[in-house]
């Protein structure tokens, strides 16, 4: 975040009380009722997760133990048997549920469908019966590459239902970035679309997938499921790629869903952390469901006549947890868009709440402030009349951008939720509850009951209200990952062992930054690590390095952020050259170029600058620190003794 930022987000004082009219119908009603849960849930973890796993999911068989702790493992409902397939689409079809709407989708060149939860459980049991077909089993994992339509979300509760692990890799991730994910997971089957529509142009999704695929470099891979989208023409090689709607007609359309244990793995989602490649972070059956089933009822306050849109992509946890699992296990009406705004649409996502009477709107602050910047004119000549509740996540909101967002969407009259949560946590840690809690802007005010979050300093011990420290949570949680796919110690290492034991009880380390003010809100301030957050994505400054030198002009890189207005942060590579090389702009756009293709879009240097030398301690570590003050423009701050070569810096300091 930026210093200005910092500098409004500490003054910040305003306080939003939720309206009687909100609170009287809401689904937590009052600041009482919040305490008595967070009080039975600190008082006795244990029985508060049992009592809601036992009241809000099916089970086919109940569990022995609630919790089985042997840090930094834990193990939920141990001995349990469900399903979230089940729980998400079987058990609503015995109720009137079973005609409402389930997913509504909105496709980009105007084309849309609705399934209702009958009609959304016919495909998943034929997408299934497809799986099956190809060999798939029980405890495989199944690779899912798509563009933003019904079947992406079909394709992963296919999955779920017959116990297969899906791996959703964000259809904007490159060739090289899937193949990668696709060996680490050892993936049996891939899930594509012959493309996606994105801002009026086709992504070739099948065509990445034959380049991951290529010369048998993930040999686990046995078959390809394309799934029709843009009709154009894509290459299908014979006995590995098959067509979803071919194999539809060839399937029956019953497929019980398979009793799961309830520590079976759900799915791993890959994301980027500090060192080393993107950790596979894996989440189970039980705990998962009931973590982000009751986070979206409380905190999205669902109740039975809302349209609820997430703007996410399902290639992230957002899209997983509160597009697909938590909405439909609670038989909400989920929207799913496949569009984005541009130049010839800038209104499109207030002609969707419009058009479809969306009532509740979950969004990222870069999202906003794009809105801000195309003008209010947009919003205000839609009918956003439909809308009671706004949410946001992804990155620390500015208070300017919360305000605009309050009084513009929100119309005035809607309750901001400003949620924290992370891949690794499942669901929603740090929020309000709607009719419960006061907000503030640029705070993401208090832990959901249940979930003991902290702020602490680098010995661990808690630090005073308003001082800063790093975020950690002190008691296993339901949705909490299990482990790094393939990689315990990792796990271990990384959240566990990061900050030294409290009293001999190990503790979450999030790698946020955080502090707590005099009411116990939490102000989350961004990683503390070499995350980078850019437009909400998380990606490793080593991620981005190592696909610069993979490029052969480069000798050296160093990847920091700068601040962004829109982006929140944009990246900044500092670059040294091989020999033979010299700066050029040409260079510049052919390595920006080359991250692109080696990781994705999401991940394009907004500034490359060329250097003959990085700032290094003498025993050759990058001084990350100096490039960031250098990135952007500011003056260095902190101690340089340790800088080997001063000269390095003078000169890096000539050409800002
Ligand atoms: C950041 C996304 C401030 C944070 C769900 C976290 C936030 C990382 C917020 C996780 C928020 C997410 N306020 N920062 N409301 N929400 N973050 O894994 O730095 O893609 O660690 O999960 O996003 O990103 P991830």
């Amino acid at each position: 975040m930026s210093e200005s930022n910092i500098e409004s987000i500490l003054q910040e004082k305003r306080l939003f009380p939720p309206t009687a009219a909100f609170s009287q119908n809401a689904q937590i009603k009052s600041l009482e009722e919040y305490q008595q849960l967070c009080d039975r849930a600190n008082s006795d973890p244990q029985k508060f997760w049992a009592e809601l796993a036992e009241q809000e999911l099916h089970w086919f068989q109940k569990w022995d133990t609630v919790l089985d702790w042997q840090p930094p493992f834990a193990k939920w409902f141990v001995g349990g048997k469900t399903n979230i397939s089940y729980n998400c689409l079987d058990r609503h079809l015995t109720t009137w549920r079973k005609n409402k709407a389930a997913l509504i989708w909105e496709g980009e060149p105007g084309d849309s469908r609705t399934l209702t939860y009958a009609q959304l459980h016919l495909e998943v049991c034929q997408f299934a019966n497809v799986l099956k077909q190809l060999g798939v089993v029980k405890g495989d994992r199944v690779g899912i590459y798509m563009p933003m339509i019904p079947e992406a979300a079909i394709a992963m509760l296919a999955c779920a239902r017959i116990g297969a692990a899906h791996s959703v890799v964000f259809g904007g991730f490159s060739a090289e970035a899937l193949r990668d994910r696709l060996i680490d997971v050892e993936a049996k089957v891939v899930i594509t679309a012959d493309g996606g529509w994105r801002k009026g142009a086709i992504v070739p999704l099948k065509e990445q997938v034959d380049k991951a695929l290529a010369n048998n470099v993930v040999p686990t891979v046995t078959s390809v499921l394309v799934v029709q989208r843009t009709k154009q023409s894509v290459e299908m090689q014979p006995e590995r790629d098959f067509w979803w709607h071919e194999l539809q007609k060839t399937v029956s359309a019953d497929c019980p869903a398979e009793p799961m244990d309830s520590e079976d793995m759900l799915f791993v989602l890959y994301t980027s952390g500090s060192t080393g490649k993107p950790k596979g972070v894996v989440h189970t059956t039980g705990g998962y469901n009931l973590y982000t089933h009751i986070t979206t009822k409380w905190i999205f306050d669902l109740q039975d006549t809302d349209v609820y849109w997430c703007t996410a992509d399902v290639g992230w946890i957002t899209g997983h947890s509160y597009i697909v699992y938590g909405p439909l296990s609670n038989g909400a009406t989920t929207l799913m868009y496949e569009g984005a705004p541009r130049a010839s649409n800038p209104g499109c996502m207030w002609d969707v709440i419009e058009k479809y009477g969306v009532t509740v709107f979950y969004t990222a602050p870069t999202a906003i402030r794009a809105f801000i910047k195309m003008g209010e004119q947009l919003p205000n000549a839609r009918n956003l009349s439909s809308l009671r509740l706004l949410g946001t996540v992804g990155e620390p909101i500015n208070p300017e951008a919360w305000i605009w967002y309050q009084r513009v969407v929100g119309g005035g009259r809607c309750p901001i939720v400003d949620t924290w949560w992370q891949t690794e946590t499942g669901g929603i840690m740090i929020t309000p509850l709607p009719g419960a809690i006061a907000t503030k802007p640029g705070s993401a005010t208090r832990p959901f009951p249940g979930i003991m979050a902290d702020v602490v300093d680098l010995e661990g011990n808690p630090v005073g209200d308003n001082e800063g420290g790093y975020l950690v949570i002190r008691h296993p949680w339901p949705g909490m990952m299990r482990t790094v796919y393939g990689d315990d110690e990792r796990f271990r290492r990384t959240y566990w062992e990061h900050l030294p034991p409290t009293n001999g009880q190990y503790v979450y380390f999030a790698g946020d930054g955080a502090r707590r003010d005099e009411d116990g809100y939490f102000w989350v301030m961004g990683r503390v690590d070499d995350v980078l957050n850019v437009s909400g994505h998380r990606l490793g400054t080593m991620e981005v390095e190592s696909a610069l030198v993979s490029h052969p002009a480069v000798a050296e890189a160093a990847v920091v952020s700068k601040p962004d207005e829109i982006k929140g942060e944009e990246i900044v590579a500092f670059i040294t050259l091989e020999g033979t090389y010299s700066p050029s702009d040409k260079l510049s756009k052919e390595l920006k170029q080359h991250v692109v293709k080696e990781i994705g879009a999401i991940a394009r240097p907004g500034v490359i600058r060329f250097t003959d030398a990085l700032p290094k301690t003498r025993s050759g570590k990058i001084m990350r620190r100096l490039l960031r003050n250098l990135a952007s423009g500011q003056e260095i701050t902190g101690d340089t003794s340790t800088l080997e070569d001063r000269g390095v810096l003078d000169k890096l300091r000539g050409e800002g």
